[in-house]
């Protein structure tokens, strides 16, 4: 942990997904005792309550505008965070999920604030990733699992490893160049479906998945055949999941190598003379 002298820090947390249920005490103490709280990507009833916590809550959501590049939106999100700082102010940035995962202006303003010699910190908070894990039954662990950005994983040459699992976020507005819109359309879909189709059949099974915002709601957990998703229902909140198409294949000359590693291992040791 980073100690600093100076007045002033900047704290991120996660408020998780599902309403009021998934913030850790942790991030909810950090809330409480902040100077100054910005929040975003936080639903009204979120906004409320989190205003409950401590009422001198700003909400940043105000900077997204359709047509505005978002790159503008994180540096005015990330100016306002560090001002407050400056000013000597405990500062809490609260974002929807991990404040980590998919979110560039908490990673560059921590590492900003943590220049400029003040004391910053991220959070760990529950994101659409660990809910997913729960809802849809996925053990990242059973056969690997590759995230990817759905825009640049169609803009940039990538490595698909179709035995583990793929997991593509921002789907609902992929293709998005100029990094100013909320929504694409099916003409867009069919160029990441092409892309797909690259690595797996037409009719593999994918799942649309969005996480339940709150406690009395169902995730939705939809299957597809890949090529459907052209004309799928698709929100900004939704992800792509794609399970593996082939098997693993085995790397046999490695597992020669640890055969003769664990042949010496278990050996009877020779006595010294
Ligand atoms: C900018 S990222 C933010 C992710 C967030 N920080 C987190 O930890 O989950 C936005 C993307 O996260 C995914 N996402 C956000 N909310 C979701 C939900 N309720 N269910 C499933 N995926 C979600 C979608 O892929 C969406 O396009």
């Amino acid at each position: 942990m980073n100690k600093s002298e100076k007045k002033g820090s900047l704290v991120c947390v996660g408020t998780g997904i599902t309403l009021g249920a998934h913030i850790t005490p942790i991030a909810k103490s950090h809330i409480e005792q902040a100077d100054i709280v910005f929040i975003t990507g936080n639903t009204g009833f979120m906004q409320m309550w989190l205003q409950e916590l401590n009422p001198n809550v700003h909400d940043l959501q105000q900077y997204y505008q359709e047509g505005k590049p978002r790159s503008r939106t994180y540096q005015q999100m990330m100016d306002e965070m560090l001002k407050a700082m400056r000013q000597g102010k405990k500062v809490v940035g609260a974002f929807y999920g991990h404040p980590g995962m998919f979110v560039t202006p908490t990673h560059k303003a921590i590492k900003q604030a943590k220049t400029e010699g003040y004391f910053a910190q991220m959070v760990a908070g529950i994101s659409a990733e660990d809910c997913l894990i729960s809802d849809c039954g996925v053990d990242p662990g059973r056969v690997g699992c590759a995230n990817f950005e759905a825009s640049q994983f169609i803009n940039f040459q990538r490595q698909v490893d179709n035995s583990a699992y793929l997991i593509l976020w921002q789907v609902g507005f992929v293709g998005d160049t100029t990094l100013t819109q909320f929504t694409t359309g099916e003409k867009y879909r069919a160029i990441l479906v092409e892309v797909l189709q690259q690595h797996y059949p037409a009719d593999h099974t994918i799942t649309l998945y969005e996480a339940a915002a709150t406690a009395l709601e169902q995730p939705r957990i939809e299957q597809m055949p890949l090529v459907d998703f052209i004309h799928a229902d698709v929100k900004q909140i939704t992800t792509m999941i794609i399970p593996p198409s082939a098997k693993l294949k085995v790397n046999k000359s490695i597992q020669a190598k640890l055969a003769e590693l664990e042949k010496q291992r278990s050996a009877p040791a020779l006595k010294s003379i």
